[in-house]
């Protein structure tokens, strides 16, 4: 192609793509819950090869802890077993708040304390797409909390913007706190039981399952401050670290693997701005 004609094609591949952002709510609401959010990593069976076809949504296994026995709900839009009957503002206060349609407080590890910063625009979005998927019966126990649970995950929300995209830092901790909860398993907790917010990103939390027990990194420029950014990129959605190592579970690299490259970039900035922890 002459340099023209490809000036031509670059042109009208710019246009095309500026038409194709305006996403429709199921549309986002479906990048959201598949990617960055990754709400099936618990919520849908998995084995091996990522989620078990057929299993989407439907309710995940067991998360067990010394605290609790967490049974992962069934989110399909099945009417007696799922949330088919539910009204959105049902799910969605169920989603930000850790209510759910009895009005009973839901307890860890789904991060409510990080979802009540969600967009109005994003949550209504996921419950869209939520609604699309395809209804499975099944179900699942109760969860048992042998922790007590606070009264509230915190006051009613509502009425809530996520940071403009051209804020780069800004948008990428929107997708690493709120949405994605990189936050949660990334730092470190306190001795009385909370994250040690003074050491956010410095990693070492333990997780255990059929994996064995992994435990997570220190994501801070302390410990990143001189890998590339495609070498970040490759360890969030491949889970292959700098050195080639296989990265273990839970953290859903299958799921991030769908990420845009922009919100990918805008991740990496956040990390990037965090203040070096060791
Ligand atoms: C870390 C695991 C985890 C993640 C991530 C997670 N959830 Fe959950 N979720 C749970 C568990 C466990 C429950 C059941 C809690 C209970 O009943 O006490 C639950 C309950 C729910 C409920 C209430 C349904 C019902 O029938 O009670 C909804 C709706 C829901 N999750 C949606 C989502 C969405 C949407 C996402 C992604 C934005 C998500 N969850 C991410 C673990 C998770
Ligand atoms: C459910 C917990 C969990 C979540 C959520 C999670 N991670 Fe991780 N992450 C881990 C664990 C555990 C490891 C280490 C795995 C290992 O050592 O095999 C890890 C490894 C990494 C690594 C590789 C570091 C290295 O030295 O190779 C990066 C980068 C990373 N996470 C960034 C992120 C980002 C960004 C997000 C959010 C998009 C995220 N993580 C979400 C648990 C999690």
């Amino acid at each position: 192609m002459s340099l023209k004609a490809s000036l031509i094609a670059g042109v009208l591949i710019a246009g095309w793509s500026l038409t194709a952002a305006a996403e429709t709510p199921v549309e986002r609401g479906r990048y959201l819950v598949e990617s960055i959010a990754g709400c099936g990593n618990c919520h849908s069976l998995q084995d091996a090869g990522g989620v078990v076809p057929g299993k989407e949504f439907a309710g995940g296994p067991p998360i067990k802890d010394a605290a609790f026995d967490a049974w992962p709900a069934n989110i399909t839009p099945d009417k007696e077993t799922g949330i088919g009957s539910w009204s959105d503002a049902e799910i969605v206060r169920a989603i930000r708040e850790g209510v759910d349609r009895d009005g009973r407080l839901m307890g860890p590890p789904m991060p409510f304390w990080l979802y009540r910063d969600i967009a109005d625009d994003d949550v209504n979005a996921m419950v869209a797409y939520l609604r699309t998927v395809k209804p499975v019966k099944n179900k699942v126990p109760d969860s048992v909390y042998r922790i007590p649970l606070p009264p509230a995950w915190g006051p009613a929300v509502a009425g809530v913007t996520a940071p403009p995209r051209t804020d780069k830092v800004a948008y990428g901790g929107y997708l690493a706190g709120p949405v994605g909860h990189c936050v949660e398993c990334h730092t470190p907790m306190t001795d009385k039981g909370g994250l040690d917010m003074a050491r956010l990103g410095a990693g070492a939390r333990e997780f255990h399952g059929l994996w064995g027990t992994s435990i997570s990194r220190n994501i801070t420029p302390a410990a990143m401050g001189d890998w590339s950014d495609a070498e970040i990129k490759r360890a969030i959605t491949t889970g292959v670290s700098r050195d080639g190592t296989r990265l273990l579970p839970p953290m859903g690299f299958g799921f991030y693997a769908r990420m845009t490259d922009g919100d990918l970039d805008a991740l990496v900035a956040w990390m990037r701005s965090l203040k070096p922890a060791d």
